[in-house]
């Protein structure tokens, strides 16, 4: 990792693990971007500045034959004769929209800075990189963060204005990254409730191609991701470079193909429905953009991104520690639940290996059903006798630990809370709201608001022995408008909602540190790297059935750790898809990520309780691999009747593969598969064969995986250096 700057040619060379990423200040004291990609030599790279179109273009205000639509930006800005997309676009006292973002200085930080009110990546080695418009004195610093150990670079900006005057941002991106080609296809995790983060591919363009969320959340419609793949990309060979926004809110990245064969990827903030008035003198940070590059395909750019989370974002207190393996009781109860009913589940899991039992919702207010109780985090000793404790007390003498589920951002009308301060719920004066699952979404853009919600949680957290809690959150903004802000401020809410989220995360994990806590949002509606800077595992969708499950954990796998991944049991039928699927295909596949158990145990017989435990001790066995082994995905779901994904240990000494049949066919052809992320060199026992082979030969001649007849099978291999 290193990050030197050489005078005479006024080039910026940053090294991170097998990436250089190469720009310099040019005639005209613009930062012009020269390369990104595998390490190359700190050489005169100046040529790479690919010219490209000859018709009549404006030059650079007052510079005769100088082009900014000729170079490829660090950072983009209107009204100088670029007409791509801007990074930032400002509204000057003038009225004018223009500004020319030029080189001031720099600094190299070992390091690296939080960003102030938001998550961002740990550790690495930053520059900052000082630009200013001269005329008005707004100015704009670019972080880029390089790390030894993970192919990524961060990047972000913070906005200053250096004047007298107000100027208003109407856009401000975190970071633009020209790549000179465009024949790259363009893949996107989209979704909706129980189906997120599913593949969705498409050829570039010119011009742009664009995702977002208007949510005031990153949702399940659109993860804040995108990657662009070369054409012939694979899982193990061809181009990839993705990037990740930490980020919560609404959200947008975009890939512009420009007339000249270049791409410009940027995005940040949405703009839509945003605008912040900048003071004299004030500042403006972006969230953080996370770029991987992989010369090796899908998969390389996949690893650096769980390195990069599990090493930098992640809370290292948990993030390779054992996870706790739940009985949730949701499916298993919903509203419907007393004293005797958790004790009988929590019981009946007594000695498998079940470790931590978690009260979901229902258990406070007066919430008998999803239209009441939301904001009143006060124990309903009607339906719990005895209070919270008596519960807890009981999980407890079973040596289970305790978890319970909240939604702190929420309130619903036949509430305490919302009799007491209708204000507090978001809204319009004198416009109703619009409802979704009954319920409305508090202000957070408000100080009193958040101290409410920290000190009512906080309460219930310190006065009990709770050792996990469940955040979830179940509806989006509509009406963004806050009673706190003025008129003219009201297009900054949807970011300073987002802020509200993260101050009160840190007021209540932060003063609860010994509590795991897991995120949610009506399945995996929020299941950004910002959330897991919080939360080191998020419930990854509501729908578990098994076979549904494969395509939204190779989708999430695209980005996101197996770690970070919250993977339930449940009973058959299926609640969401009324699928019957073995109980070993539903166990097989929910250790691929932070397992877990979600149905009515109060009936299990000992067949049932001597399943679980060989199930919770075979994810136990091979957790050490989901915490912090590298992925390798096998067999694609999207695009055949298979799914396999391979965990490796970093030292190559053991792996795990699990495969997935969907359908099963009267008469199978065989099936060769080919486990990856093995040496080469080194033999490997494989216990389901009895047999011990050479890396080279498991990887190049395959294996042939003989599935039970019969939809839905798993099978699964080990394999231990010899
Ligand atoms: C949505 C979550 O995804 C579920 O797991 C459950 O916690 C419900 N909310 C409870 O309302």
């Amino acid at each position: 990792m290193s990050i030197k700057f050489n005078q005479n040619t006024q080039t910026f060379y940053l090294e991170g693990k097998n990436i250089s990423y190469v720009f310099r200040i040019n005639e005209v004291g613009f930062a012009e971007h020269l390369y990104f990609g595998k390490t190359i030599g700190e050489d005169e790279i100046s040529y790479l500045r690919c010219f490209g179109g000859r018709s009549c273009v404006p030059t650079v205000p007052g510079k005769d034959g100088f082009f900014y639509s000729h170079y490829a930006p660090e950072i983009s800005f209107f009204g100088t004769g670029d007409y791509r997309e801007p990074t930032v676009c400002v509204t000057n006292d003038l009225g004018d929209r223009l500004c020319e973002l030029l080189y001031e200085s720099y600094e190299i930080v070992p390091e690296k800075p939080a960003i102030k009110g938001m998550p961002s990546l740990k550790g690495g080695e930053t520059l900052v990189l000082h630009l200013l418009d001269k005329i008005t004195g707004f100015g704009a610093d670019l972080y880029y963060t390089v790390y030894d150990d993970c192919p990524v670079i961060a990047r972000r900006i913070v906005y200053k204005n250096n004047s007298k005057k107000t100027i208003r941002l109407d856009r401000a991106y975190s970071f633009a990254l020209s790549i000179p080609k465009s024949d790259f296809v363009c893949l996107t995790l989209e979704g909706a409730w129980g189906c997120e983060r599913h593949i969705q591919k498409a050829p570039m363009h010119k011009g742009v191609v664009s995702i977002d969320s208007k949510r005031t959340s990153s949702s399940a419609v659109l993860n804040p991701f995108m990657a662009l793949l070369s054409p012939d990309a694979t899982e193990e060979s061809g181009e990839a470079i993705g990037v990740n926004l930490v980020y919560s809110s609404s959200f947008v990245l975009k890939a512009e193909g420009s007339p000249d064969g270049k791409t410009l990827l940027l995005g940040g903030i949405n703009d839509f429905d945003f605008s912040w008035e900048l003071g004299a003198g004030e500042e403006f940070a972006t969230p953080e953009a996370v770029i991987a590059y992989s010369d090796n395909g899908i998969g390389q750019m996949s690893r650096a991104f769980h390195d990069a989370y599990r090493k930098y974002l992640i809370n290292p207190n948990f993030v390779n520690k054992e996870r706790p393996i739940v009985i949730n009781n949701w499916e298993g109860t919903y509203f419907d639940f007393d004293n005797d009913k958790l004790k009988s589940i929590a019981k009946a899991v007594e000695g498998t290996g079940i470790d931590t039992f978690v009260l979901d919702d229902g258990w406070f207010g007066k919430r008998n059903d999803d239209s009441s109780g939301l904001g009143d985090w006060v124990v309903n000793t009607r339906k719990l006798e005895g209070g919270l404790k008596t519960i807890i007390d009981y999980v407890h003498s079973l040596g289970m630990k305790f978890g319970l589920w909240f939604e702190p951002e929420m309130v619903n009308e036949d509430s305490d809370l919302f009799r007491a301060h209708p204000d507090y719920a978001i809204g319009v004066p004198n416009r109703a709201r619009c409802y979704t699952r009954h319920q409305y979404m508090l202000d957070l853009t408000r100080q009193e608001v958040r101290d409410y919600i920290v000190e009512a949680i906080n309460k219930v957290l310190k006065e009990n022995e709770i050792d996990y809690v469940k955040w979830d959150y179940n509806r989006n903004v509509t009406e963004s408008f806050s009673l706190g802000l003025s008129a003219s401020s009201q297009k900054e809410f949807a970011h300073r909602y987002v802020l509200g989220v993260y101050d009160i995360c840190e007021r209540i994990v932060g003063a609860n540190p010994h509590i795991f806590f897991e995120g949610c949002s009506s399945g995996g509606a929020r299941f950004d790297p910002a959330m897991l800077y919080y939360f080191p595992q998020i419930w990854t969708s509501d729908d578990s059935d098994a076979e549904e499950r494969t395509k939204i954990q190779y989708g999430t796998s695209m980005v996101y750790p197996l770690s970070t991944m919250s993977c339930h049991v449940s009973i058959v039928p299926n609640h969401q898809t009324h699928r019957v699927t073995d109980v070993k295909t539903r166990a097989d596949i929910a250790h691929l990520g932070a397992t877990g158990y979600e149905l009515d145990t109060s009936d299990f017989g000992d067949e049932q309780r001597l399943e679980t435990k060989a199930q919770v001790e075979e994810f136990r066995a091979m957790q050490n691999l989901v915490l912090s082994g590298d992925l390798y995905r096998i067999e694609n779901p999207f695009e055949s009747n298979f799914f396999g994904f391979m965990v490796v240990s970093k030292d190559k000494t053991r792996a795990d593969l699990t495969l997935y049949r969907r359908l099963t066919g009267a008469n199978n052809r065989i099936k060769l598969v080919f486990p990856k992320g093995l040496d080469e060199t080194k033999k490997y026992y494989i216990p389901e064969m009895d047999k011990t082979l050479c890396g080279s030969t498991i990887m190049n001649a395959g294996l042939v995986p003989e599935f039970e007849l019969g939809d839905f099978k798993t099978v699964k291999y080990h394999f231990i250096e010899k």
